[in-house]
């Protein structure tokens, strides 16, 4: 299996997202992925996984001007915090990398396509780790602190 052969020996079991459990170890320097290779989180006493972290990171630098600190939406971009509760990882990596018009009345609210941009796409897991912990309830808003240090 994947996770365990790049993650060694089992060290713990832990609710992470998808409405599963599956096992993960306590390698905080690594980013966890489910068993079928979808980007997963820890969350563990308020703390993060280095993965959801960045994630936090790069969704500070870019994301949140439109989606909101904490991915709690604006009023022209939607709350991620809900988004992610329906979009799979696929539904998510489709709209970032080729963005979105909204095609309703007004027709004024664009998603840009970030497929070109090596300093978002180089990140998708892990900002896609950091909001579905979000969106999951896992993480309160703020900055998180890292598991390890
Ligand atoms: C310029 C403003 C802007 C920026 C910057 C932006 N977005 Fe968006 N995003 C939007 C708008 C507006 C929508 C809604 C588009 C629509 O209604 O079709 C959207 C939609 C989305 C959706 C789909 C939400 C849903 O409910 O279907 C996701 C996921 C998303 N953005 C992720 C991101 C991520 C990740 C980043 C940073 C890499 C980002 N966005 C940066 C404006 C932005």
């Amino acid at each position: 299996m994947l996770t365990k052969r790049r993650f060694g020996l089992w060290t713990g079991i832990l609710a992470v997202g998808f409405g599963t459990v599956v096992g993960f170890t306590a390698l905080a320097e690594d980013a966890p992925v489910t068993p079928d290779g979808t980007p997963a989180y820890i969350v563990k006493d308020g703390q993060v996984d280095k993965g959801t972290y960045n994630g936090y990171r790069r969704f500070h630098a870019t994301c949140h001007t439109c989606h909101g600190f904490d991915a709690s939406g604006s009023s022209f971009a939607p709350n991620l915090t809900d988004s992610l509760k329906r979009l799979s990882y696929d539904d998510f990596k489709d709209v970032v990398v080729n963005g979105r018009q909204n095609q309703g009345a007004t027709g004024d609210r664009v998603m840009p396509s970030f497929g070109l941009d090596p300093n978002i796409m180089e990140h998708l897991d892990d900002i896609y780790r950091y909001l579905k912990a979000r969106a999951d309830g896992a993480l309160p808003g703020g900055r998180p602190q890292r598991l390890g240090g």
